[in-house]
């Protein structure tokens, strides 16, 4: 299974990443939690990154690319993956299909997580985060059960930095302007699902499992 994750920040992508990973066993490549990695080693990439990263704006297209490139071709992605945020820019769409198609691969599906922009500020500005584990909580739907430590493995909890109310505004222009455009590049394709993001938090993975079962 080969699926992609579309949808404004704050939608759930890494939330419904979680669940189908869980299920499929597939790599989760998220590009978000690569670029963090390497800000807080401090790598060249980090560094040409981080600027853009603090100010809720795009890393530039070419960073990007090789980035996803080089973890397509790991051995982990030969029996499927799942892309979380990962094309943004019709560029990055492109580019990835050269990168399929000089590995003889197709996506099976892209989905689309549909949210307002009024919901993605009320649970970005409430989100909490792992710094270990990456596991994913909300200060009012899912709290940690003792202030700043994760339940699942002890790691310290913080707030994003981009989690900031004006440079979660920012992200959210961002994505209207240059990722939206991706969801006719995909229609077009016949790969689009469209999925209400306020549903449950395994709305994705119930999708692909209808498909999966239609053969
Ligand atoms: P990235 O890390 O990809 O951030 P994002 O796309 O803004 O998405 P988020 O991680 O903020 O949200 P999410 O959709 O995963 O939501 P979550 O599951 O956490 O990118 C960060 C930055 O890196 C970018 O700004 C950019 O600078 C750079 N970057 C990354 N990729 C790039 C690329 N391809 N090109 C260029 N630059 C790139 O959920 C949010 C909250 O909602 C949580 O609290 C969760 O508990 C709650 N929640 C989730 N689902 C539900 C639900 N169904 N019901 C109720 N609550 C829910």
């Amino acid at each position: 299974m080969r699926i992609i994750l579309i949808g404004p920040p704050g939608a759930g992508k890494g939330t419904q990443a979680a669940s189908i990973k869980a299920e499929y066993g597939i790599a989760h490549i998220s590009t978000g939690d690569i670029l963090r990695e390497n800000v807080r080693n401090s790598t060249k990439l980090g560094l040409s990154a981080k600027s853009y990263m603090d100010a809720g704006k795009l890393v530039p297209d070419g960073l990007i690319i090789e980035m996803v490139g080089e973890r397509l071709a790991a051995p982990d992605c030969k029996d499927g993956f799942l892309l979380d945020g990962f094309p943004r820019t019709p560029q990055q769409a492109e580019a990835l299909d050269m990168i399929l198609q000089k590995m003889s691969m197709v996506m099976n599906a892209v989905a689309l997580l549909e949210i307002s922009d009024e919901e993605v500020l009320r649970r970005l500005t409430s989100r909490r985060v792992c710094t270990s584990c990456g596991e994913i909580y909300n200060v009012i739907t899912r709290p940690v059960k003792t202030e700043g430590v994760c339940d699942i493995c002890g790691g310290k909890v913080i707030r994003r930095d981009d989690d900031d109310e004006s440079i979660i505004r920012s992200r959210l222009n961002i994505y209207h302007e240059q990722t939206a455009p991706l969801i006719q590049y995909y229609d077009k394709k016949q790969l689009l699902k469209r999925v209400d993001a306020t549903g449950p938090k395994d709305a994705v993975l119930k999708l692909l499992n209808a498909m999966r079962s239609n053969g």
